[in-house]
């Protein structure tokens, strides 16, 4: 008789568990919407299910986007897909930009260096010194140029911090060294931009190209063979310096401000745009810099201070 009661017992069972199983199945189902897109704000959404959506569809499927009680709505955008296209420029694509148009650079440099050495003076110093720059441009020069610096060194950290100095430098200390590198991209961006204002400015009119620099091109610009053509206050190499650093820097400057001000300007795909654009350009700018630097340093005779000829 116990033995009765108790297969009647497992039986009812048995049958409840079916029940449950039964209705929770077109439930289930119910979390699929006619369109057969997943409604996120289900119940009981499965992830499988939302996995499932976003594979579905051209470009990795749609959004999934659900319902949130604060006023902020896009805090309801669960998935954005086009964030997974965004991700694998910034940890693949952008790693071997950086790497080919830096490095890249520096390699170019060291063997023209070795092959072609310093550019010499062809008669020496004369003795005399005009003022190229006043103290006004040489102050906004080396305003912009070291906030370059900074925002270079700084920004590749954002880029590249955390494969290459986070196992040197351990956790804390690369947390708090990247904190204060995000301070210095953030605050130095005012003064690089308002450098880079005061360049448009001050150099414009000594900058638009002109048939001189067309000759100065045809015949090396002094640096590739032995010759030295004429040109007005800037050559023509130094005159793609300044556009680079005017329109690179205009680039950097205004896809910069919209990064870092979420939402004012832009949307979440005009700021990703945004973040692709200001990294190229500035891994592009970076490598330009760098030739500049090498021109007006180790590249060039004459770089230091003039110094009258001894007697
Ligand atoms: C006005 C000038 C600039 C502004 C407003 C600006 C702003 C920003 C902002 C807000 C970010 C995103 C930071 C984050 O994700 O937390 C960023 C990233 C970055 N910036 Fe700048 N920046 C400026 C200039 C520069 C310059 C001149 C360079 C280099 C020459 C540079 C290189 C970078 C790099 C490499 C990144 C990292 C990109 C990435 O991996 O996501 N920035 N910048």
């Amino acid at each position: 008789m116990a033995g009765l009661f108790a297969n009647a017992r497992f039986i009812v069972a048995a049958l409840a568990l079916a029940l449950i199983v039964g209705v929770a199945a077109p439930a289930g189902a119910q979390q699929r919407n006619s369109d057969n897109s997943v409604n996120p704000t289900a119940s009981a959404v499965k992830e499988d299910q939302l996995l499932n959506a976003l594979k579905s569809g051209p470009g990795g499927g749609d959004s999934i986007s659900g319902r949130v009680s604060i006023p902020d709505q896009k805090s309801g955008n669960l998935i954005q897909p086009a964030g997974q296209a965004w991700r694998a420029f910034h940890e693949g694509a952008l790693h071997w930009l950086a790497a080919i148009a830096i490095l890249g650079m520096l390699a170019v440099l060291v063997v023209f260096y070795l092959m072609r050495g310093m550019v010499k003076l062809e008669n020496g110093r004369s003795g005399r010194s005009i003022v190229r720059f006043n103290a006004f441009e040489r102050g906004v020069h080396w305003m912009t140029a070291g906030c370059f610096i900074v925002l270079a060194i700084t920004g590749l950290n954002i880029s590249f911090g955390k494969s290459l100095l986070l196992p040197l430098f351990g956790a804390d200390a690369f947390a708090a060294w990247s904190q204060w590198g995000k301070y210095a991209h953030n605050y130095l961006s005012f003064p690089f931009t308002l450098g880079v204002v005061l360049m448009l400015l001050m150099w414009v009119a000594n900058n638009i190209p002109n048939g001189v620099d067309i000759a100065w091109i045809k015949r090396g610009g002094g640096i590739v063979g032995n010759d030295h053509p004429p040109a007005y206050k800037f050559n023509a190499g130094q005159k793609v310096i300044y556009w680079i650093v005017v329109l690179g820097g205009g680039c950097v400057a205004t896809t910069g401000y919209f990064l870092m001000f979420p939402f004012y300007g832009t949307d979440i795909a005009g700021m990703q745009l945004a973040q692709v654009i200001h990294a190229t350009v500035a891994v592009l700018f970076i490598a330009a810099m760098i030739a500049h630097i090498y021109i007006g340093s180790i590249g060039m005779d004459g770089f230091s201070r003039s110094r009258p000829a001894a007697a």
